[in-house]
């Protein structure tokens, strides 16, 4: 069974840079193979992970529109360019959504594709979706369930707020989302009580918080993958210990025999 872990939260609140880490935890568990899928149109994940992007989803989408190469029919086409959109990495691989679709629906296209992704997605063991800020987004969410909503919160009641009304909309547009968090990220000096009320009285489940941590400013700012932070440094030791509760413990995740 695919395990599949969709990022949610307000802009800039740390969806990215925990999906990176995330992965990263995985990959150290052995719980492998993993997919990574950029779903965000402003797709950053790679830089995360410290991989190359040279073609998206949306591309392949795009390209099928017009001339198709001499002795290919449109579907193998389409498969072809959604194969050169999945980039091997080490251990894991990643799959960039890119731009959502422009004006004209292209239905075939569509279908072509999510029969591909479907097909693609039973290769793997878990399945990371890092996604869009605001709402509206997680409506295109691909597969449409997900075993695990992680909603990433600032230490704010406005932050809590949106966390709620993310998880709210998930519950209203119907997504399969079989448990859902939130984490609190860049806290500085403890929470504050009222947040902390906020996340009681909005029913919201609290996976853990995540402190400001000054070396991942440090790695943004040289332009280093967040996946190379060290071990110890406060992030991500917050992370694996969240992490740990909740794919370990919750969902009963384990290291696949033998790896890949
Ligand atoms: N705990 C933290 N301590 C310090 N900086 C952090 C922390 N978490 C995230 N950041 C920084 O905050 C910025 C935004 O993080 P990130 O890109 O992961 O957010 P996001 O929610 O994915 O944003 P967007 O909504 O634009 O996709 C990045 O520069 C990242 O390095
Ligand atoms: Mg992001």
């Amino acid at each position: 069974m695919t395990a599949t872990i969709a990022m949610a939260g307000k802009g800039g609140t740390g969806k990215t840079t925990i999906a990176g880490l995330l992965i990263r935890f995985l990959l150290r568990q052995g719980i492998k193979p993993v997919l990574a899928v950029d779903a965000d149109a402003n797709a950053n994940l790679n830089e995360v992970l410290g991989v190359e992007v040279h073609s998206t989803v949306g591309e392949a989408r795009e390209a099928i529109k017009g001339e198709i190469p001499g002795g290919m029919t449109r579907d193998l086409f389409m498969e072809m360019k959604l194969e050169q959109a999945l980039i091997e990495a080490e251990g894991y691989d990643l799959i960039v959504m890119g731009r959502p679709e422009g004006a004209g629906c292209y239905c075939h296209a569509n279908t072509l594709l999510a029969v591909y992704m479907d097909r693609l997605c039973g290769n793997y063991r878990v399945i990371v979706m890092d996604n869009e800020a605001g709402m509206e987004h997680i409506s295109r969410l691909v597969p449409r369930r997900a075993d695990c909503l992680l909603i990433v919160s600032d230490p704010t009641l406005r932050g809590i707020q949106a966390a709620r009304r993310i998880r709210d909309l998930a519950a209203e547009l119907d997504l399969k989302v079989s448990r859902d968090y939130v984490i609190i990220n860049r806290v500085r000096n403890g929470l504050p009580a009222a947040v902390t009320e906020a996340v009681d009285a909005a029913g919201l489940n609290l996976a853990g918080v995540v402190p400001e941590d000054a070396i991942l400013s440090e790695y943004d700012s040289e332009g280093r993958p967040t996946v190379e932070l060290p071990q110890d440094a406060d992030s991500v030791r917050a992370l694996e210990k969240i992490f740990d509760k909740i794919l370990i413990h919750d969902l009963a995740l384990k290291a696949a025999d033998g790896g890949r």
